[in-house]
């Protein structure tokens, strides 16, 4: 019979093994089954960076398209006093999004589905770290469906054939990079 603190290493060593491997599989495979964008979080400085940067008011809504792991909503409504709401539909970045907001105390709503079916007029801050791909397949909801004068915040890709207000230039993990500020014009 094992001594228990060797079971116990083994089982860690089963579930270390299992989490890393859901979480390539989330990364990698999300890409090609959904021609979506993958789980790759902003870095947090970078988050911080961008949100202190932005002009949000407090008691805005703000939507995080693709939560990731909740660090954009929980930024969000430290620095800047919104209510945040966030779409995931990785199931792996789900659960650990769920995970992420309670750990902080968020008080921050996270939906589990797809943000092309989201409402997005409630929205007074939208924020987006995708694709160009799917930056391209969004901007006709962007047109009809964000509220006038909402603010879009995009990080690294352009939003359709909008002039951005701001354009936010930085060093960013693997040299420069910039997010890009968008006011949705009047219909
Ligand atoms: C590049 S990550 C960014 C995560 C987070 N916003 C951040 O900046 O740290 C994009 C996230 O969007 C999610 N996503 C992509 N397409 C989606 C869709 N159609 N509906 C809901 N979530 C989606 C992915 O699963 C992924 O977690």
């Amino acid at each position: 019979m094992e001594p228990l603190v060797v079971v116990a290493i083994k089982w860690l060593f089963i579930l270390l093994i299992v989490g890393c491997a859901l979480y390539f599989l989330s990364v990698l495979a999300y890409i090609p089954l959904t021609g979506e964008s993958a789980f790759i979080p902003t870095y947090r400085w970078c988050v911080k960076h961008i949100l202190t940067e932005a002009p949000i008011e407090a008691g805005a809504r703000f939507m995080d398209l693709g939560a990731g792991d909740g660090r954009v909503l929980v930024a969000a409504e430290r620095l800047c006093g919104v209510e945040a709401v966030g779409y995931e539909f990785n199931p792996v970045a789900y659960v650990v999004c769920r995970i992420a907001l309670w750990l902080n105390g968020s008080r921050a709503r996270l939906v589990f589905g797809n943000f092309h079916h989201a409402d997005l007029s409630e929205y007074d801050v939208i924020y987006c770290y995708l694709t160009p791909f799917v930056q391209e397949k969004l901007f006709p909801k962007f047109q009809t469906n964000a509220k006038p004068g909402a603010l879009i915040i995009s990080r690294i890709y352009i939003v359709g054939d909008w002039e951005p207000f701001r354009t936010l230039q930085y060093i960013g993990p693997n040299g420069p990079e910039a997010t890009y500020f968008y006011r949705v014009p009047e219909a």
